[in-house]
């Protein structure tokens, strides 16, 4: 099939053509973004394949299926981005990495606690600079605390585990309990879990339900001091709501790998041009506060894994048989 590659950096072109060598496919690799002004770069593809701040509304969809685009293969798990409906309309089948490097993901969390807990980053700049002052730099016994899981799927249960390792008690929240779940692993109403967690970590997906869940009602009613950790998806958290909460010192720590407006700014070198969205920079002036972009999933075995899977969807979508990871309307 001939397929649109977008939104493509250089190490998805190495770990998809890689995956490609036995295979067929005609892959032709696009640095822009897919939106309604890039789109017509599919016109004549089969399939386009899309990343997490790629654009898939109707619009968007709309102008695809004029193109003759049949199927968007996603290099992603998270298809909040995506207009199921439109596409269903359109007949344009939507296929997704179900499951990639769980691993990847519950472990940058992990990186991110560790990192803000014992202030490693500021440690490294101090040390570089000849500062080998401890101050601010005091930590705490991660043997003991209370770990709060939101969404205990794939990532979240993998993270409880990696957590309880060090010592901690895990509460959990989530409307499916997991039959995975370790006996550890206490399942409480969010309320509890709010009010009795020294960590709450987020690993549900982007829904109606979850869009802006940490709001600033949700944090008034979280330990003062917590950690709050989000590798989800960025709207599961108001930033407004949590700038006020690190202001007034409720919220003591905050690690973001998602933020609610990254598509205006991950995966991009933008060190050479003024970012202009206050709020994030804002952010970064927190001491407390660690900011990645976007690269939990980052891995080289979660790369490998993408790149097979995004191909064996477009196999399987090509010969009507193996197994194809369809997204499907009301899925979440
Ligand atoms: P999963 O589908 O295995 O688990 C999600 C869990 O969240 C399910 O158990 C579901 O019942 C639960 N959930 C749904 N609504 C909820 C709610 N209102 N409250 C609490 N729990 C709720 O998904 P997986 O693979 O564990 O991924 C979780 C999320 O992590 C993805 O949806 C995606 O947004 C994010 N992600 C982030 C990545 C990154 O690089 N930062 C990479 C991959 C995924």
């Amino acid at each position: 099939m001939r397929i649109a590659v977008f939104s493509a950096k250089p190490y998805d072109e190495t770990f998809l053509k890689r995956a490609n060598a036995t295979r067929h496919h005609e892959l032709s690799f696009f640095d822009a973004r897919l939106n309604v002004d890039t789109a017509a770069l599919a016109q004549g593809f089969d399939g386009v394949c899309a990343f997490v701040n790629d654009h898939l509304d109707a619009d968007v969809l709309t102008l695809l299926h004029e193109g003759g685009t049949r199927l968007v293969a996603l290099r992603s798990a998270g298809f909040n981005h995506v207009d199921l409906a439109a596409a269903e309309r359109l007949g344009i089948t939507v296929a997704r990495v179900p499951a990639y490097s769980p691993h990847a993901v519950a472990e940058h969390a992990v990186a991110l606690i560790l990192s803000l807990n014992r202030m490693t980053f500021r440690a490294h700049s101090r040390v570089r600079d000849g500062n080998f002052s401890l101050d601010g730099l005091l930590g705490f016994d991660l043997y003991g605390k209370t770990v709060g899981v939101v969404g205990t799927g794939q990532i979240g249960l993998i993270f409880a585990d990696i957590m309880h390792g060090f010592g901690c008690r895990i509460l959990a929240s989530d409307p499916f309990i997991n039959p995975d779940a370790k006996t550890f692993v206490e399942y409480v109403p969010l309320e509890t879990l709010y009010a009795e967690a020294d960590i709450i970590s987020l690993h549900c997906p982007l829904t109606p339900e979850t869009d802006h869940l940490i709001d600033s009602e949700a944090i008034t009613r979280m330990k003062p001091g917590v950690m709050l950790i989000n590798t989800g998806r960025g709207r599961v958290v108001d930033t407004q709501a949590v700038m006020h909460g690190l202001k007034s010192g409720h919220i003591g720590y905050l690690g973001l790998d998602v933020y609610e407006e990254e598509d205006q700014l991950f995966f991009e070198d933008l060190s050479y041009k003024v970012i202009d969205d206050d709020q994030f920079m804002r952010l970064t002036t927190f001491h407390n506060v660690l900011i990645t972009g976007h690269q939990a999933f980052f891995t080289n075995e979660a790369l490998t894994n993408i790149a097979q899977t995004t191909l064996n969807n477009i196999d399987a979508f090509e010969n009507g048989s193996g197994e194809l990871h369809r997204v499907v309307m009301d899925q979440s």
